[in-house]
């Protein structure tokens, strides 16, 4: 194969940004052939942005077509599973947006049919492609900091206005998107979170529901989580504080990391703090941590990263960055976060996937939210308003 054939399906926010970057060859080895969207006066725009492209309205018909080699999955998340089942089984690679779906058992279904066709699957979680949770998740696994015994996340800065959530009919509710923050935003966190730190094996929870805007999902989120060695977590997320705070910290027992506004920090200490504790004649100690900071001043590759690495990954066999069985992982925590949050109790992972199942469906009200069509932007790059800041 010399280009793969690239359809996206979905084509909102996310997917014509996907799209303008294919279109504007900023992908090697990868040709925008085909859109779908059900949405009429979506499509109308597409085909006078893009003569050349095919565009569809049903997206079977897109897969069954043999004009596309893979698709980039960009419709509301209870959708993605089902979509990204339909492509591998039909033949076709699998770029899915995140979350994989809405919940860790359909993200599952979607690893299990990736394994079994043997079909590409990843998830976009661009923001693994950062350089600063890079080194942060090589520093960990290389044992540099000892022993991780604690992460604390911060990752107040994904303040969004009721215009937001206004913005698009399926936001902000059970049955369009499965939950809040914790299903929309924080996604890319909770997965650095596990894929830096690894997966806790409790966890417990509160969610504030509507307490920020006029929405029935969580906008505030705290989870507290404890790992099998003993290691303890905690994780608050929000979209009603303005300014926010994004500040990442990992102790181990030889030294700690620190991630905010762009700088990553370490402090490493002279020997292992459970040496030192019972063998230093003090009650307290004055050693001067090694201390050195990195600067990000090369910008993380994000969403295009993922795209040139996923068609790497087809036309090279180049390992996934984000690989789409690794989507599972971030779902496994905020469905417990939300089972625990609902129960009071600490939630073992894995939890029952059915139980979840009845939770979601106890949840899908007949709330009708506000709603107003989202209006239809094309962006050469993902716009700012997504941006966030280490
Ligand atoms: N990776 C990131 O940084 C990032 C950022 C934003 C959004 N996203 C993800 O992208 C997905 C879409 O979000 P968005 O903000 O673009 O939403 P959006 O509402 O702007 O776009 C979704 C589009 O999907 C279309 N659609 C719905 N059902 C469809 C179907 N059956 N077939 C074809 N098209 C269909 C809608 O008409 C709409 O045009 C979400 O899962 C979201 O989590 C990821």
């Amino acid at each position: 194969m010399k280009n793969v054939r690239f359809g996206i399906i979905g084509v909102g926010n996310m997917g014509s940004s996907h799209a303008a970057c294919l279109f504007a060859d900023k992908i090697e080895g990868a040709v925008l052939t085909a859109l779908c969207d059900i949405d009429e006066n979506r499509r109308n725009i597409l085909s006078e942005k893009y003569p050349n492209v095919v565009i569809f309205a049903d997206y079977k018909e897109m897969i069954s077509s043999g004009i596309v080699d893979a698709v980039i999955v960009a419709t509301p998340h209870p959708l993605h599973s089902e979509i990204s089942v339909f492509a591998m089984e039909n033949g076709v690679d699998v770029l899915c947006e995140k979350p994989a779906d809405i919940t860790a058992e359909k993200a599952a279904l979607s690893a299990e049919i990736a394994k079994k066709t043997g079909k590409k699957y990843a998830i976009m979680f661009n923001q693994r492609t950062n350089p600063l949770f890079k080194e942060a998740k090589r520093i960990v696994e290389s044992g540099e900091i000892g022993n991780p015994t604690r992460l604390a996340w911060i990752v107040t800065n994904w303040y969004r206005t009721q215009n937001y959530y206004d913005n698009g009919d399926w936001r902000a509710t059970w049955s369009g998107e499965g939950g809040g923050v914790l299903m929309n935003q924080a996604p890319h966190n909770l997965d650095l979170w596990q894929w830096i730190f690894g997966m806790p094996e409790r966890i417990f929870a509160t969610c504030s529901y509507g307490k920020y805007h006029n929405i029935e999902v969580e906008d505030e989120a705290t989870i507290l989580a404890k790992y099998k060695n003993g290691a303890t977590a905690t994780f608050i997320t929000s979209t009603g504080e303005y300014p926010g705070t994004n500040r990442l910290e990992i102790i181990g027992s030889k030294g700690k990391l620190v991630i905010e506004q762009g700088k990553l920090k370490k402090w490493i200490l002279p020997s292992d703090e459970r040496t030192f504790c019972f063998n230093h004649p003090f009650p307290t100690v004055d050693f001067e941590p090694e201390y050195s900071e990195i600067v990000q001043t090369e910008q993380e590759s994000g969403h295009r990263g993922i795209l040139q690495n996923f068609t790497d990954s087809i036309l090279k066999n180049e390992p996934l960055i984000s690989p789409g069985s690794d989507g599972i992982f971030e779902l496994l925590i905020s469905n417990s976060a939300y089972i625990s949050a609902d129960k009071g109790e600490w939630i073992e992972l894995p939890f029952d996937a059915k139980e979840y199942t009845n939770f979601l469906s106890s949840k899908v009200s007949d709330v009708q939210k506000k709603s107003s069509k989202s209006s239809i932007k094309f962006h050469d790059f993902y716009s700012n308003r997504w941006k966030v800041n280490w």
